[in-house]
């Protein structure tokens, strides 16, 4: 190449919640059953998606116009539906132009990070979810700034920290919450929401908060949604219906922009990703199409409550399990999907293994040569027990190690199989050379 043709944030695209499926199918090769425990995709993990709102699908499926573009910002009765009911909630009040529409939230996250100033950072958790990591970690060409979320303190984020990052890094312009959390399942209370906001306004910083989750959030979880406490600060709620009716495959998408009145550069870059939408033309049609039907159907939120039980029942079992293992640190998930696992400092290191055949060793070999501690652990486990999590480490930019499982495999014997061999599989790890 006459010039270098690759972009200087290139090393920064990483997502090894799908890396990692190209070592197990190696793995299912050699005659392994691969239990899946890496991709948070419901429908994947065989949850069935209600008749009812298959239904409503295959009616507008019919319609002549649901096969047209849309408007760049969205279908205009779906922003409109959106807007109502989020005026009816209460908190700030928002009209249908406040919201623009994304090929899924993948899509948002890129162009929210992507049409930044290329000075302006946006700090974010760790453990954080690898596309806002590493899409701003790509944008400023630089490791993605983080707060920690404190494993020792149920993953309550660490406010001081943050303020003293946001102190230091004079480019910090906004901060990113998760809420509820991937990959812990913590949900900020409004407390712990109210002094981020309080931090945002005293800096002069914008808020972004990753709500896909929110209707997602377990019964006496104290889910508050952004739009509830921003009170003047300029924001982004950002949420979308893969995970909720759910339909991952549909990459359909919203965020909402809070204050844009309040905040002339606010405003000028909300509009720069309407303009950078518009070079796409919109987003799928369909699913907004019928997004309003499925929401105000009056079986959804029961749905999404049974749905929601669950998970909380999995989850308060794999807990208890994980729980039990000494140097582990697990706690409830309190919306999502997901269960992480912590090792306790100093629990790791490079000498540990599980038994292997003569051809899993050579096959994960080359994998675990540079892995780091926790990585190690889930290739060993990957290549021993068939079961498929994500380190925490290279998986979600964390600093601590650990790994994170789905709470979605609808078979209750199977997801008590699975916990029971990942707590068998990291005692004999963890017992095989300290
Ligand atoms: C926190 C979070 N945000 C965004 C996304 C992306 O969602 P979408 O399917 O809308 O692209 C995910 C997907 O797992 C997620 O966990």
């Amino acid at each position: 190449m006459r010039i270098d043709i690759v972009h200087p944030g290139a090393d920064k695209l990483r997502y090894e919640i799908r890396e990692i499926v190209e070592v197990a199918n190696r793995i299912a090769a050699l005659g392994t059953s691969i239990v899946w425990e890496n991709i948070g995709d419901p429908v994947a993990k065989g949850e069935a998606v209600p008749e009812w709102i298959r239904n409503i699908v295959g009616e507008a499926v019919r319609e002549n116009h649901s096969y047209a573009y849309s408007p760049t910002k969205g279908v205009a009765e779906t922003r409109a539906y959106i807007a109502k009911e989020r005026n009816l909630e209460g908190g700030i009040k928002i009209t249908p132009d406040d919201i623009l529409f994304f090929n899924g939230l993948g899509d948002a996250i890129t162009k929210i990070y992507s049409n930044l100033h290329p000075r302006a950072r946006v700090i974010g958790p760790n453990p954080a979810y690898p596309t806002h990591s590493s899409a701003e970690a790509a944008h400023a060409g630089a490791p993605h700034l983080t707060y920690r979320l404190d494993p020792e303190r149920g993953w309550e984020p660490d406010l001081d920290d943050l303020e003293q990052k946001i102190k230091t890094h004079r480019d910090i312009a906004g901060i990113i919450i998760i809420n509820p959390d991937n990959p812990t399942g913590f949900v900020y209370p409004q407390a712990t929401i109210r002094r981020i906001v309080a931090i945002a306004r005293r800096y002069q910083l914008f808020l972004i908060s990753d709500e896909i989750y929110s209707n997602l959030a377990y019964e006496g979880s104290g889910m508050q949604k952004l739009a509830s406490v921003i009170g003047d600060v300029p924001g982004i709620a950002m949420r979308g219906i893969s995970k909720e009716f759910p339909w991952p495959g549909a990459r359909a998408g919203w965020v909402e922009f809070y204050n844009r009145d309040k905040n002339a550069v606010f405003d000028r870059y909300a509009r720069s990703l309407l303009h950078a939408k518009m070079l796409e033309v919109c987003s799928t049609t369909l699913p907004q199409q019928v997004l309003p039907q499925v929401m105000s159907d009056s079986r959804y939120y029961p749905y999404l409550a049974e749905r929601t039980a669950r998970y909380a029942r999995r989850s308060a079992r794999a807990t208890a399990a994980f729980g039990a293992v000494p140097k582990l640190i697990a706690h409830p998930a309190h919306g999502a999907f997901y269960q992480t696992v912590v090792f306790k400092k100093d629990a790791l290191n490079d000498r540990q293994t599980l038994s292997l055949s003569p051809e899993a060793a050579a096959l994960i070999e080359p994998h675990i040569a540079h892995a780091t501690f926790d990585q190690r652990f889930v290739y060993y486990l990957l290549a021993a027990t068939g079961v498929c999590v994500v380190p925490l480490s290279v998986g979600f930019n964390s600093d601590r190690d650990g790994f994170r499982m789905t709470l979605l495999e609808p078979d209750e014997a199977q997801f008590d199989k699975t916990i029971t061999t990942i707590v068998s599989a990291a005692r004999t790890y963890l017992a095989s050379n300290n």
